[in-house]
């Protein structure tokens, strides 16, 4: 049996995207950017953050090889899907539900920097700094939470729960047994 424990309630979440879509209008200011969300996780967090932001904002998305139904990163990216328009001269935000490692986040950088974009900025709902492997920060998080495997708010395990309103930690029977 899969145990969910509450860590962020929707209430709390709410709040914090409200901040950073405040913080990012802020900060492009009469500006348009282009939101890219990282297939599929980030879809909701993107979902919201785009309401809070007062500009002219256009979205894409990019999809890359993840965890599959194994709760570790196998160390290696995959392009599976590019983004649709050309991204020479744009803001760009990149969207993604959890740092962890920073691998797939590094990766996309890089490659959406080859876009020529006029500038980057990266935007992940939660952080899991003790994790980091690669020379990598968000420009904005929303939350840095323990090395824990969370799911709800778009993140899933084996493609499950990305539908929960609340970020919670998933206990597996492997571990509570
Ligand atoms: P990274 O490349 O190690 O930074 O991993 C980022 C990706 O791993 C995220 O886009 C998620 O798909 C996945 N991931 C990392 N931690 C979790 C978690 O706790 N729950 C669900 N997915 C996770
Ligand atoms: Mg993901």
């Amino acid at each position: 049996m899969d145990r969910l424990k509450v860590l962020l309630t929707q209430q709390q979440i709410a709040k914090r995207v409200a901040e950073l879509g405040a913080q990012i209008s802020r900060d492009f200011e009469g500006e348009s950017v282009v939101l890219i969300g990282v297939l599929k996780g980030a879809t909701i967090f993107l979902a919201d953050l785009a309401r809070q932001l007062k500009l002219d904002a256009t979205f894409d998305f990019i999809a890359v090889s993840s965890y599959g139904n194994s709760r570790e990163q196998s160390g290696e990216v995959k392009l599976m899907k590019d983004v649709d328009q050309s991204m020479d001269g744009r803001n760009i935000i990149l969207v993604e539900d959890i740092l962890d490692t920073g691998l797939t986040l590094t990766y996309l950088k890089n490659l959406l920097l080859g876009h020529k974009p006029k500038s980057l900025k990266i935007a992940a709902l939660l952080d899991k700094v003790s994790r980091r492997t690669q020379p990598i920060h968000g420009d904005y998080v929303g939350f840095e939470i323990p090395d824990e495997f969370v799911v709800g708010y778009g993140l899933d395990y084996a493609e499950r729960f990305r539908n929960l309103p609340d970020v919670c930690i998933l206990e597996t029977d492997e571990e509570t047994s």
